[in-house]
């Protein structure tokens, strides 16, 4: 309706993915990766490949210029930490890994990642179950520097606040959807691969 106010992109972002971050908490929770430190080693795996296959877009100069604290963002390192604590080997990459996407659509995986600090909140306080912290084993999940609302906030006012045609609206929620799809891919991989 012509009275009602439109979404911001964030929120159609947000929307659209609902669905698929539902099934994904479902599976997360399915594997049980809080319940040993085995598991929840397979959990970082997981989130090791995932956050590997985005340093490219966390440090693509183009990107940087719109979101200046973007390399800053990137969880690849702490989770590769984390894999050194749990005495677990940094898994080899897995074929299928996003290439080259346009601009607006890295930008619907990078919202993926960056929302996924949002839940991380409620992880990182079953990883402590597991004598875990925010400085070892569980430095992926860890508050960022400024705090988790903070760093979401502005990610998503500078997304809100670009310019895009119907085809880059289309790209991002592209770019988004695949994202989930691929973290639940990479978990699928993580708890079944006998020497991820
Ligand atoms: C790879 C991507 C993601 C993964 C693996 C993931 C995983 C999870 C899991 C497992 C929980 C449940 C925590 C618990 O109840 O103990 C959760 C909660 C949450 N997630 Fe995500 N998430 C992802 C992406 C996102 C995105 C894109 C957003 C925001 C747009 C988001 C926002 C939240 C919020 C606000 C919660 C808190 C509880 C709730 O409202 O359901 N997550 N997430």
């Amino acid at each position: 309706m012509s009275t009602q106010q439109s979404a911001s992109r964030s929120q159609r972002l947000n929307q659209i993915t609902h669905e698929p971050h539902g099934r994904l908490d479902a599976l997360v929770k399915a594997h049980a990766p809080f319940e040993t430190p085995a598991g929840y080693a397979r959990f970082v795996v997981a989130q090791y490949l995932f956050q590997s296959e985005l340093v490219a877009l966390y440090n693509d100069a183009q990107l940087g210029s719109l979101i200046p604290d973007l390399p800053a963002r990137c969880r690849a390192e702490a989770a590769r930490a984390d894999l050194a604590d749990l005495d677990t080997e940094i898994p080899s990459p897995v074929a299928g890994a996003v290439t080259n996407p346009s601009q607006a659509e890295a930008l619907g995986w990078l919202f993926v990642s960056e929302g996924s600090k949002l839940g991380a909140a409620f992880l990182i306080k079953r990883a402590e179950g597991l004598g875990l912290s925010e400085t070892f084993g569980a430095r992926h999940l860890a508050e960022p520097a400024g705090g988790r609302a903070e760093g979401w906030k502005t990610f998503t006012r500078t997304l809100d606040s670009l310019v895009f045609t119907p085809e880059q609206e289309a790209e991002a929620d592209k770019g988004a959807l695949d994202a989930f799809n691929r973290f639940t891919v990479l978990l699928e991989h993580a708890y079944t691969a006998e020497s991820a």
